[in-house]
């Protein structure tokens, strides 16, 4: 399915056309609309109304800046002991095969072969540009939150990124930052108490680019519910 250029006008249209982006058009996001989906998202419940995250918006010279200082860093061999694990330990099925089939998908779509390392590795430094959007984000938590709310930063990241489609505009939400927390403290204002978990890239889509014809599978209801009546 081709990449959405349309403004969605329904959550149903905004959950299906969303996709994570991963190779953006270098217009910039105007400053309104980006305020109106930050307002917006303001609306995402959190349990006890906690609001657990904190959000850092990036654009411009310091969106450059941090970009140029994380390919540098990581070019240079560096990479951080991640703030929280992306998987548990030795995953297993369903979700190992669901989590493999992901990256073969992808892959194959860019015609980058099982042992073409430089190749692979090329595009996974990709998400340290956040795949070249305008707006970078990184939002962080208290290291003190616990597992729902880690949950309700997730919900507030799936506001942003529906959010986005109504203006035309996709995303890229980002695991990739837990692991390079130090090149988001060395550029942003982020208390030391508080910790990396999730970044997010903003921006329009470039629909030219292969890896953004990726319909990433979903498993049917019937591996994933049960219903009792
Ligand atoms: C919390 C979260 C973190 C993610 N981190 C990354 C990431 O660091 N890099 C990346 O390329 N994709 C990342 N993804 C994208 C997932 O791979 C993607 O959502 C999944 O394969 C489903 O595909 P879709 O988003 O295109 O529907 C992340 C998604 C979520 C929800």
């Amino acid at each position: 399915m081709a990449l959405s250029k349309d403004k969605s006008v329904s959550v149903s249209d905004a959950l299906d056309t969303r996709i994570t982006v991963r190779a953006f058009k270098d217009t910039p996001v105007p400053d309104d609309v980006l305020m109106e989906i930050l307002e917006k998202a303001r609306r995402t419940p959190s349990g006890g109304n906690l609001q657990p995250w904190e959000v850092h918006v990036m654009t411009g010279k310091t969106l450059e800046d941090f970009v140029a200082h994380g390919v540098k860093y990581a070019t240079e061999g560096h990479q951080d002991e991640p703030t929280h694990n992306a998987y548990p330990p030795k995953l297993w099925d369903p979700m190992r095969s669901r989590r493999y089939k992901l990256g073969e998908d992808m892959y194959a779509l860019l015609g980058i072969g099982k042992d073409d390392k430089f190749g692979r590795m090329a595009q996974f430094m990709e998400n340290m540009k956040f795949f070249k959007a305008p707006v970078g984000m990184i939002i962080t938590g208290h290291k003190k939150l616990e597992a729902p709310q880690h949950m309700d930063i997730g919900i507030y990241l799936q506001s942003l990124m529906l959010l986005a489609r109504e203006y035309g505009l996709h995303t890229a939400p980002q695991g990739w930052w837990r692991n390079w927390h130090s090149v988001c403290h060395k550029f942003l204002d982020i208390p030391d108490d508080q910790e990396v978990m999730v970044g997010m890239a903003l921006g329009y889509g470039d629909e030219t680019a292969n890896v953004n014809n990726l319909r990433a599978d979903r498993a049917p209801l019937s591996e994933t519910h049960r219903f009792y009546s």
